[in-house]
């Protein structure tokens, strides 16, 4: 029996990973909190919400009164911390956000961890903890910043994130680094490429042009289309995050991706055909400020020490998500008739 924290449990990633561990682990409770942003969605986790081992908490990761609450309520024996603010076109109209909920967010979940997992007596700085505990970090390739034509992020390499939003992730990661190394915390972080899948908000590229094309409006790409992203899908995401949970060594930074480096234009080409649209819906339009060229992922360290691969293939995985979207339209209209829409369109004109 384990108790794990997730947070922003309500977002993309976090719902598929509930999803997963609430299937996988019968004797596991998961505790969700998440403050609901934009982002938040609690229909993601409909069919979950009355399941037994199942809590949602409405509750900010800075709120550290509240977050020691649940704590002390719940025996938290695992956090993973997905919650942030996770999009880079955000981040660049309004970078603060991204500070208070990536950076602090994170050290208040650091330290609220520490302060329930030492073991008594303690002394302040040679902290001993339960054997049995740990602080799971879920951050991005984008910490690496971006690559040539050639190479792949490897963990050891430089941080050199280039938007306000990977240079958040890259501060949490660091802050995170730092509990490990000064207070011994039991930590791993998770640095995955692009996810794509069930539930991700319609401001992402994927289901961004998959809703655009359905509704035979127009599929806006910046700057010329050839910019490199590393596409995973998110249920192999998840379960790369369950193998580190359970199985990664104290202390270590793994690299998750799958090898399945795809030009936009590539994606954008694909969806287009595979919803039988026309390409004339594409328009290419002001770059992104600060757009990172390429990402690609050297997983070797997680594949050969613990044993992770990735199920889907990128054929397969691409059109189980066109259908998952065709098949969910409700659920991507609910959210455009929201607020986002209007916000994204004054980015780039
Ligand atoms: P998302 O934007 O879909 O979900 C984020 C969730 O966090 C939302 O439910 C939101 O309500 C919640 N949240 C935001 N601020 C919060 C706060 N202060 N307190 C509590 N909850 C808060 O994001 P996602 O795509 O699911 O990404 C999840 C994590 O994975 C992020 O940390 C992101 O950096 C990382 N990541 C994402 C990708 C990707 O391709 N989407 C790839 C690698 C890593
Ligand atoms: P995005 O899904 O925002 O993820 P990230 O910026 O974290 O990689 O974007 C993926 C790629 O698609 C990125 O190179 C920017 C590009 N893009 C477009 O060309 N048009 C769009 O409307 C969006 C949302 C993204």
């Amino acid at each position: 029996m384990k108790t794990i924290l997730v947070t922003g449990g309500a977002g993309f990633i976090g719902s598929n990973f509930i999803h997963l561990m609430i299937q996988k682990y019968v004797d596991y409770k998961i505790i969700n909190v998440d403050t609901l942003t934009y982002a938040g969605n609690l229909e993601n986790l409909k069919n979950i919400e009355k399941h037994e081992n199942y809590n949602f908490i409405k509750a900010n990761i800075c709120d550290k009164v509240k977050i020691d609450d649940i704590f002390s309520k719940y025996s938290i024996d695992y956090v993973v911390n997905f919650a942030a603010e996770s999009h880079v076109d955000r981040s660049i109209v309004n970078p603060e956000i991204f500070l208070i909920t990536n950076i602090i967010g994170t050290q208040v979940l650091l330290d609220v961890a520490k302060n329930h997992w030492k073991k008594e007596p303690h002394n302040k700085y040679n902290i001993e903890y339960r054997n049995d505990v740990k602080f799971l970090h879920v951050s991005t390739d984008e910490v690496y910043g971006a690559l040539g034509k050639t190479g792949k992020f490897v963990e050891t390499m430089p941080l050199m994130p280039n938007s306000p939003y990977s240079a958040s992730k890259a501060s949490a990661d660091l802050i995170v680094r730092a509990y490990h190394e000064t207070f011994g915390m039991p930590i791993n972080i998770t640095r995955c490429s692009n996810n794509y899948g069930p539930y991700q908000f319609p401001e992402k590229l994927i289901p961004l042009m998959i809703n655009n094309c359905l509704n035979n409006k127009s599929l806006p790409i910046y700057g010329d289309g050839l910019q490199v992203r590393d596409w995973l899908h998110v249920s192999d995401h998840c379960e790369a995050i369950d193998c580190v949970l359970h199985n990664g060594d104290n202390g270590e930074i793994y690299n998750i991706g799958g090898n399945n480096e795809k030009t936009n234009i590539e994606i954008i080409k694909l969806i287009i055909n595979t919803v039988g649209k026309s390409e004339k819906l594409i328009t290419y339009i002001k770059d992104r400020p600060g757009h990172d060229r390429r990402y690609a992922i050297d997983n070797s360290k997680i594949t050969t020490q613990l044993g992770w691969k990735p199920k889907f293939s990128f054929e397969v995985g691409i059109m189980d998500t066109i259908q998952w979207y065709l098949n969910n339209n409700h659920w991507i209209t609910n959210i455009v008739n929201g607020d986002y829409r209007e916000y994204y369109e004054k980015i780039y004109k």
